[in-house]
């Protein structure tokens, strides 16, 4: 089974953006790790990063045609976009929402709502880059 890993803005910095929050896994490491444990679980993972929403809206409407399962940390774009909210709802196969952190306990307002979260199976917050595992796991039991 195919399976896409889309994450938002700012993530291509990680391990230098704000590692107390998020981590020193690199996103390039992140990509290495997804790889590898989709393909422990019997999947195909794709990792793709972008800081361009039109870029992020195209990706996932290219999932809807496809019918592929996604992985999907929207970063900021969670907390508002509802072009992302949009092209989440025109999905078929399952999404899971994965955060680094946990949007829910951080002190900003504006990270407590998810666009997101309306249109996933599961959601996986606060678990770092091991979010990610568990994200795959979730789409692997199906
Ligand atoms: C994030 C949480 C969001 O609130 C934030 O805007 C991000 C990263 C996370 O992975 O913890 O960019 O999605």
């Amino acid at each position: 089974m195919r399976v896409l890993v889309l994450n938002g803005p700012n993530l291509g910095r990680l391990g230098r953006r704000q590692p107390e929050i998020y981590g020193t896994t690199t996103h390039a490491e992140l990509v290495d790790l997804c790889v590898a444990w989709g393909a422990e679980l019997g999947l195909e993972v794709e990792v793709r990063q972008t800081n361009h929403e039109g870029v992020m809206v195209d990706w996932l409407n290219q999932a809807a045609d496809d019918r592929i399962p996604v992985v999907l940390n929207a970063a900021a774009w969670t907390h508002y976009s509802y072009a992302v909210l949009d092209a989440c709802a025109q999905l078929e196969a399952p999404l899971v929402e994965v955060h680094l952190s946990d949007p829910s306990k951080r002190p900003e307002e504006f990270r407590h709502h998810s666009v997101v979260t309306a249109y996933a199976v599961e959601v996986v917050a606060g678990h770092g880059v091991d979010g990610y595992r568990m994200a795959l796991e979730v789409l692997a039991r199906g």
